[in-house]
Order: C-alpha cells, then sequence, then structure tokens
C-alpha cells in the first residue's frame, strides 16, 4: 500500500484529548476550552428564522457583506475606517488561523510560535512546509515573551510572529507598552503580525488592547465567535485586515478551504452583534468571578503558585511536586476525579504546569478544589513521608 503524507503522520494527539480519552465520565472537568453557556437565545431564534426564510445557499466567499461591515465597525475605535473589504468570514478561527498560515508561509519559512502554545499552531505552520521555532512565555515573567528570546531565533528565512493573547493556555494578556514591544521587534525584521485575539471579549480589567490600529501593514487578525457568543459548535469566525491586498489573497484560500462559511449561521451572527450586544460581558462578568475562586483556592494549597489571569478562562498554576512531572500529576487528579490539562500538552514551557478551564459553574469548581486539594496533599505527607 502507498504510504500517507509526512504532514499528516506528523501530526500527533494533543496532551489535552489523551487526558479525555483516559477520564470516565463521573469526574469533574476543568478540561475543555469552551464556555458552558448556551448561544444567546437572538441568535438561535434568528438562525432558525433564516433556515426557514430560504438562507441555505452558498454566501459569497468572504461572507454577507452586512456582516463583515458590522465586524469592521465594531472595531472602529481601534482602527477606523474598515468596510467589508477588510474582513473574510472563515468557518472558525480554526480556519481562520489556518488560512493565515496558509496564505503566508512556504517551505523553507519558519514562524515563531509562543509558547506554551494552542496546540494548533505548530502542526498548522507543518502543513504549509514551514518550521516552527518556539519563544517561552514563561512563569517567572509574567507569561510575557522576552525581545531578546525572540532576536535569537529569528533569521532572514522568518516569516512571521504569532502572538495569542489573552493567552489560551495561560490568561496572560498584554497592556499597550507591552504590545508595542512586539510591533517594534516585528517592524524592524519586516514580519508579519498573525494575532489571534478569540477572546478579546473575555478580559476582566480595562479594554482589550489589540494590535489593530497600530497602523502596521503587516497584520492578520483571526477572531471566533466560539468564545464570544460561547458558540463553540456552530463554528464562525473571522480574518480582518487593514491590508486588502492580503485580504485578496484569504479570500482566494478560503475559497479552496470552504468556499464560504455558513449562510443562516451568518444571519444569525448578526443579528446577535446588537440584539445580544451585552452577552459576551454578562459571560465575562460570571467568568471573572469563577477565576477569582479558583485562584484563591489554588493558591492556598501545597506546591501550587498561581499567577492572577487577566483574560480568557483558563489558569495555568505552577505546580511542582518532586518526582513527577505534568502529565503524571494530571493522572494522578484524574485518580482522584478530576480532569485537567498537564501544562506539557502546550509545549516544552508547559512542563510543571496544570491547566484549568474554569468552564463549569462555582458550586463545581469548589468541589473540584476540594478532589485537587486533598490528592496534593496526600503527595505532600508522601514527599514528607519519603524525606523522613
Ligand atoms: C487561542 C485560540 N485560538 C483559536 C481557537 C479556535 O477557536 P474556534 O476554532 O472554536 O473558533 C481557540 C479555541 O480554543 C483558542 O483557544
Amino acid at each position: 500500500m502507498r504510504g500517507y503524507a509526512d504532514r499528516a503522520l506528523g501530526i500527533q494527539p494533543t496532551g489535552v484529548r489523551k487526558m479525555f480519552d483516559m477520564a470516565g465520565d463521573d469526574v469533574i472537568s476543568f478540561g475543555l476550552g469552551e464556555p458552558d453557556f448556551q448561544p444567546p437565545e437572538v441568535a438561535i431564534e434568528a438562525m432558525t428564522r433564516a433556515m426557514q426564510a430560504g438562507h441555505n445557499k452558498y454566501t459569497t466567499t468572504a461572507g454577507l457583506p452586512a456582516l463583515r461591515k458590522r465586524i469592521a465597525e465594531s472595531w472602529a475605535s481601534y482602527q477606523p475606517g474598515m468596510d467589508e473589504n477588510n474582513v473574510c468570514m472563515t468557518m472558525s478561527g480554526t480556519n481562520a488561523l489556518l488560512n493565515c498560515f496558509l496564505a503566508l508561509v512556504n517551505p523553507g519559512d519558519n514562524v515563531l510560535l509562543p509558547e506554551p502554545y494552542f496546540p494548533l499552531y505548530g502542526p498548522d505552520v507543518t502543513i504549509c512546509g514551514g518550521e516552527s521555532r518556539y519563544f517561552p512565555c514563561l512563569f517567572e515573567h509574567e507569561f510575557l515573551p522576552q525581545i531578546s528570546d525572540l532576536e535569537a531565533l529569528v533569521d532572514e528565512n522568518t516569516k512571521a510572529i504569532l502572538y495569542n493573547f489573552p493567552s489560551n493556555p495561560t490568561g496572560a494578556t498584554l497592556n499597550a507598552e507591552q504590545r508595542d514591544e512586539l510591533l517594534d521587534f516585528a517592524v524592524r525584521h519586516d514580519l508579519w503580525i498573525i494575532t489571534d485575539e478569540v477572546y478579546d471579549r473575555i478580559v476582566y480589567s480595562g479594554d482589550h488592547i489589540s494590535f489593530m490600529g497600530t497602523g502596521y501593514e503587516q497584520i492578520l487578525l483571526i477572531n471566533s465567535f466560539s468564545k464570544t457568543f460561547a458558540m463553540t459548535g456552530w463554528r464562525i469566525g473571522y480574518i480582518m485586515s487593514t491590508n486588502l491586498e492580503a485580504m485578496a489573497q484569504i479570500v482566494k484560500l478560503q475559497y479552496i478551504v470552504t468556499a464560504c462559511s455558513n449562510d443562516a449561521m451568518q444571519h444569525a451572527v448578526l443579528e446577535a452583534f446588537d440584539a445580544a450586544s451585552d452577552y459576551p460581558s454578562i459571560m465575562a462578568a460570571e467568568f471573572k468571578a469563577r477565576r477569582d475562586l479558583i485562584c484563591e483556592r489554588l493558591n492556598a494549597m501545597p506546591f501550587v503558585s498561581c499567577h492572577v489571569p487577566e483574560g480568557a478562562f483558563y489558569v495555568f498554576p505552577k505546580v511542582v511536586v518532586p518526582g513527577i512531572n505534568s502529565e503524571e500529576l494530571a493522572i494522578e487528579l484524574l485518580k482522584g476525579g478530576v480532569l485537567c490539562s498537564p501544562g506539557s500538552a502546550f509545549g516544552r514551557s508547559g512542563e510543571g504546569h496544570l491547566r484549568f478551564a474554569y468552564t463549569i459553574c462555582r458550586e463545581d469548581i469548589s468541589r473540584g478544589m476540594d478532589k485537587v486539594e486533598a490528592v496534593l496533599e496526600r503527595l505532600r505527607s508522601r514527599a514528607l513521608e519519603s524525606e523522613a
């Protein structure tokens, strides 16, 4: 039999998936990176109405002009003057990411990626024949990149830097000064910036800072309604850029990859845009209460120290138990009734950490934290015994 392409063979199941496969039904799960909310009722109703009204066809490749225009307008406080030509609808952030890499990366190019990372970035670069070069975003540096690390990685074959904030898995975000440092680095080396801002509506203090509006012409922003409107299963997102030539390349690729996004869904999102404009902040307020609860609990446990995340719905505590790595620790916790992700699932820099997604109700968070505490106390007693 003829074999398979290296790009397929090279892709391994993520460490996040591995834990799910091992888990029973009775665990308290901090594993899933999706809101436990349903999409706004108006969106569900509008989707039903749109289908009944016959919006079940292909749309133009870039998507419904009215929706694209509305999205562009929603960014006017960052970047005035954009319109439908600056936006291409995609079938999710995942689809948007791949399209950006397909548009930019040739075999032989390399791309700078943050680590710990959202596990799709590396495989996306591989699919395009590129090389991933990871820059660490460590606990010791508040999970922020260091320009000196970036300078050590960049060379003449570096095509782009991807940055994600608020971050999955760390929850860290950027202030304007930190954003500008990254921007200066990219400008200095003439790099594209792929900015993954899918958690832009889940920030806990002040407004989201974006690469949009910085005036640099080599920026592709990806976003998604998965988190904004809790519609992970709908699969709808977009790419936005002030660079119309880049948008033309993106739209050509979108035609090949999915032809267009979903017709009725685009109508529904358009309606929800205004009718449910407060929905993301209602969710964010609940996530903030959960964040406070989970951080307080974790920081009181043995072996744990944890930064309070500024956005998204993940906490990425440092949990170093002598003699076991993060995957073994996650398995211990699973045996104790809690599913979370080992930090190593997000790259080497994630070792020594665990990721908890606080996408479950506060009561379950408390019950889950009781279990985590019991396991860590047991491991502490064991460590003390072996020292004695
Ligand atoms: C950082 C980041 N980017 C992109 C995505 C993709 O989201 P989706 O494909 O659901 O739009 C996710 C999903 O978890 C994510 O965490």
